[in-house]
């Protein structure tokens, strides 16, 4: 059991400490949407510039503010910013033009015992969306969890976040994960290793 969890805390020190992960996948360096190219790129956070931290922030606090103000927690940018720009957060990036329309903040981590990559957000400008790219995201972050050999891919999301929900459970095959509390404002989804189909 202790060496279960060791090799597992072994997989996150290595996921943590890879550089250039997309270098041995070309497919994942670029998204069509119909005619137009997007650029994808993933950050760490000494890699991000400051107007690339703050045009993330604007895209988060257009999309999710309103979810937020729902909460008791209310909205509060600077507290975000700093769970974003965590020393040990990645950014997945999608850019048109050098402006970002797409993106995922993500970290591999410990979770109640389990090696993961936890999506913190997954986020898409509004008139990109239903085009493939929230689907691609999360397909990139699967094959970030099966290279590094982690468990699990799991998320946290707003049980009135009906549009999400429906994207990631009906959309992408994701289940309410064992860990998910009983709260009246979220809920914890996960896809494992073990009941993985094809996006
Ligand atoms: C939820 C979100 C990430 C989905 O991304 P997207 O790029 O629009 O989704 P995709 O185009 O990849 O959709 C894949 C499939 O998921 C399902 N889906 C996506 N959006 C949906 C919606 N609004 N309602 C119902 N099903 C949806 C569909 O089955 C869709 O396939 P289809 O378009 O062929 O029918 C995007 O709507 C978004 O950024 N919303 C605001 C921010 C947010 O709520 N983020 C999640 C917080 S955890």
């Amino acid at each position: 059991m202790l060496q279960t969890r060791r090799s597992r805390q072994e997989r996150v020190k290595v996921a943590r400490n890879s550089e250039n992960i997309l270098k041995d996948c070309p497919e994942l360096e670029t998204y069509l949407v119909g005619d137009q190219q997007l650029a994808v790129d993933i950050y760490t956070v000494n890699q991000m510039s400051e107007s690339l931290k703050k045009s993330l922030l604007d895209l988060l606090e257009g999309n999710m503010r309103e979810f937020y103000e729902n909460t008791p927690s209310g909205w509060d940018r600077s507290e975000k910013s700093v769970e974003m720009f965590d020393s040990n957060s990645r950014h997945v990036v999608l850019s048109k033009d050098g402006e970002p329309v797409a993106f995922s903040h993500f970290q591999f981590d410990m979770d109640h015992g389990v090696d993961v990559i936890y999506c913190y957000e997954l986020q898409i400008l509004e008139n990109w969306r239903r085009k493939g790219i929230g689907r691609f995201i999360v397909r990139m972050l699967e094959h970030l969890r099966s290279i590094f050999h982690l468990t699990k891919l799991i998320l946290t999301v707003f049980n009135f976040n009906l549009a999400a929900i429906e994207f990631y459970k009906e959309g992408l095959g994701f289940s309410v994960d064992e860990t998910s509390p009983e709260s009246q404002y979220y809920i914890i989804l996960s896809r494992t290793n073990a009941h993985l189909s094809p996006l």
